[in-house]
């Protein structure tokens, strides 16, 4: 049985009050909380383990080369990657994509070639293509949303034409929390020979992830999301990827052999991490993840789909709100603005002075907003240590909200 009492435990600023409140912390989209064993290891890995990695011959620095880099086979074994050295690891999310698209797509794509994104895509996977857009000339070309937030594969496979080179897609919407079916998108993409980057920021989060079976090309995640520490992360490459791939970043770590005239690089996925890496944050990611895998990801899914639709009826019961995407293959993620004058910012505070943490705003998502036709929203989004009980809180407070904005 899920026993969310015992884990809401393991989190230590769970039972911390705000505005002399307790805490209901609900901007797990934003970044998730940390359990004690992350925080214990990353402490311990300062206060005991610490050295640079692969550089030293001492006791020490075989020690963090040791602790950091099994984690490389712990993200290979959370998503199902066939060997560790699919794994290049790096700062999160952002970084990784930023490596497909100067390390992979910059010298490939010419003037004309096309990108397919959904509209519901972050900022992190809109603005590293739109540098190819701006730069070479490459196209952009967007595939809309449903009305209710969901996404039709075909959709995206029909935008495919011969000029298409990638299709970068969410697996997860960080508004809305639609789940997009990726897997779909890989079978019609590969059967047209066009490779498939998913971000897997939410998705990762909230479902059990196997790059195998989804079969996607580059498969990007961030640490900080997934119960970890901030500046952690990593990207999945397929290894006809990789082999196609030139460094992104110099420095460090990524060489074999530096002269004065000439340079050779290290093996993937080394080649592509430059310099010294966020060697803690990395080895408290491995714990986070060895954490979820502990309580087992087809559990937090479960307990999370309950979150969801306890949720979901009792905002859709409020007749003031309204709610952003409701497409039936949905994680815990609601945003919503309130009937009226009232900013979402103005909302946040007030939840806020209840205890209740939120996002208000565009939510790094521009084009999602164009299409919804609104400039902001709030964002309630749950993790695996939410209850009903703080469901129940949020209403309240919204209720308290609408009570002064009416
Ligand atoms: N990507 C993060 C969010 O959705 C920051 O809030």
């Amino acid at each position: 049985m899920y026993d969310v009492a015992k884990i809401r435990a393991d989190f230590p600023i769970l039972s911390r009050e705000v505005n002399g409140k307790p805490l209901t912390y609900l901007d797990n989209g934003a970044s998730a909380q940390k359990p004690s064993v992350v925080i214990d290891a990353v402490n311990r890995a300062y206060a005991e383990e610490y050295s640079n990695v692969h550089r030293g011959l001492h006791y020490l620095s075989n020690l963090a080369t040791e602790k950091y880099e099994s984690v490389r086979g712990k993200i290979a074994r959370f998503l199902n990657a066939p060997h560790e050295d699919t794994i290049v690891l790096n700062s999160g999310t952002t970084e990784g994509i930023n490596l497909v698209s100067y390390g992979w797509a910059a010298p490939r794509f010419e003037a004309g070639d096309e990108i397919i994104l959904s509209v519901m895509e972050h900022h992190a996977n809109i603005v590293p293509w739109h540098f190819l857009r701006e730069r070479q000339g490459v196209v952009l070309k967007w595939v809309d949303t449903a009305p209710d937030g969901s996404l039709d594969p075909q959709a995206v496979i029909d935008a495919i034409t011969p000029k298409t080179k990638l299709i970068a897609i969410t697996q997860c919407s960080n508004v809305l929390g639609t789940i997009v079916d990726v897997k779909s998108i890989c079978t019609g993409a590969r059967d047209k020979g066009v490779p498939v980057l998913v971000d897997g920021s939410q998705g990762a989060v909230h479902m059990p992830v196997d790059v195998q079976d989804i079969d996607c090309d580059f498969y990007a995640i961030t640490g900080h999301k997934l119960y970890g520490p901030s500046g952690s992360g990593a990207i999945y490459i397929r290894p006809e990827r990789m082999a196609e791939m030139r460094p992104f970043m110099g420095g460090g770590d990524m060489i074999k052999d530096v002269s004065k005239d000439t340079v050779t690089y290290n093996e993937p996925p080394m080649k592509f991490e430059a310099g010294t890496p966020g060697i803690v944050q990395t080895i408290g990611l491995g714990v986070a993840l060895d954490y979820m895998m502990n309580v087992g990801m087809e559990n937090i899914a479960a307990h999370e789909a309950d979150l969801r639709s306890y949720a979901q009826q009792r905002l859709t019961g409020l007749n003031w709100i309204n709610l952003q995407g409701t497409a039936a293959g949905k994680a815990a993620i609601f945003s919503f603005t309130l009937d009226g004058a009232a900013h979402a910012h103005d909302i946040s505070t007030i939840l806020d002075k209840k205890g209740v943490a939120v996002r208000a705003g565009h939510h790094c998502a521009g084009p999602l907003m164009e299409h919804l036709g609104v400039t902001a929203t709030c964002r309630a989004s749950f993790g695996m240590y939410n209850t009903k009980a703080e469901v129940d809180t949020l209403i309240d407070a919204l209720e308290l909200a609408h009570e002064l904005f009416a």
